[in-house]
């Protein structure tokens, strides 16, 4: 059977690329964000994972507000990275997993969630610098992927109950799939932050402290919150949280945090790193 290794979790701010690009990570404005990874790349060698199932938003690359799935689940068996006109570099491909992609979306549907089905799919920053993050040093990535990709752009965006229902039924599946695959989860975004607007540079520590405190044990805390109540609370960007709490579902029942950083501000963005593992 397959084996869920545990949950890795961060901020996916594309100005992060140019600090890689330009190898700026142990300057004094990166190095506070650059120094939570250590721990999160020895956990992965651990951890020895062969699949990440992630849980992102798309900006604009791939989903555009003309055709915005509220769920998207990739089945391709290639995703490539492009140029979002952010100057960032293009990242090397990322092999997919179409076998347990349909396996995913079968217990979705099943779970009565109607997921768009992607047989091709760009993937933007929101995925490829967490990627970045955690395997540095690859020629190719180590992981096949299995991308999963939550409206947080166009409103309505599906609520926090919602997502976290999503992401426990991914678990299902995760639990009932016959391979031998080792499957990282991983959830990108937040925390608060808001790019546009009257508020534009707003950050609430205390909520993104909430967030952080309940993710392990008590994730269903943080489905309390209407959509509006979320944004009033970690931004209009902020909001991606819903990647988190979805993650959070497909870990499974038990989570135990084993890794935090937190460090404010990453560009517009409360920047935060977590690791939690399965008993
Ligand atoms: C920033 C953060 C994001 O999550 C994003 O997708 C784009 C920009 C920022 O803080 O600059
Ligand atoms: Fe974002």
């Amino acid at each position: 059977m397959a084996e869920i290794v545990g949950g890795y979790f961060t901020s996916h701010v594309p100005a992060i690329g140019g600090a890689i690009q330009r190898g700026d990570q142990s300057e004094p404005y990166w190095q506070p964000f650059f120094a939570g990874f250590p721990a999160v790349r020895d956990w992965l060698a651990a951890a020895r994972p062969d699949v990440a199932v992630v849980f992102y938003n798309d900006h604009g690359l791939n989903f555009f507000l003309d055709k915005l799935p509220t769920f998207a689940v990739g089945a391709a068996p290639e995703y490539r990275n492009a140029d979002e006109g952010w100057g960032l570099p293009v990242y090397k491909p990322f092999t997919g997993h179409p076998a347990l992609s349909w396996h995913v979306i079968e217990q979705l549907v099943a779970d009565e969630f109607d997921v768009t089905t992607c047989q091709q799919m760009l993937v933007d920053h929101a995925l490829s610098i967490p990627f970045e993050l955690a395997w540095p040093d690859a020629d190719a990535w180590p992981v096949k992927l299995v991308p999963i990709a939550i409206n947080t752009v166009q409103h309505p965006l599906p609520s926090a109950k919602r997502c976290l229902a999503l992401g426990r039924s991914v678990h299902r599946a995760l639990a009932s799939w016959p391979g031998r695959d080792r499957i990282v989860v991983i959830g990108t975004g937040g925390l608060s932050h808001q790019l546009d607007g009257a508020r534009a540079g707003f950050i609430n520590q205390d909520y993104d402290r909430f967030c952080l405190d309940s993710l392990a044990e008590n994730p269903d805390a943080l489905t309390h919150d209407s959509i509006i109540e979320i944004v009033r609370q970690s931004g209009t960007q902020g909001v991606e949280i819903l990647n988190w709490i979805a993650a959070r579902g497909a870990l499974g029942p038990v989570a135990r945090e084993v890794h935090r950083n937190y460090h404010v501000p990453i560009s517009n963005t409360a920047a935060a790193t977590m690791v939690l593992e399965r008993p």
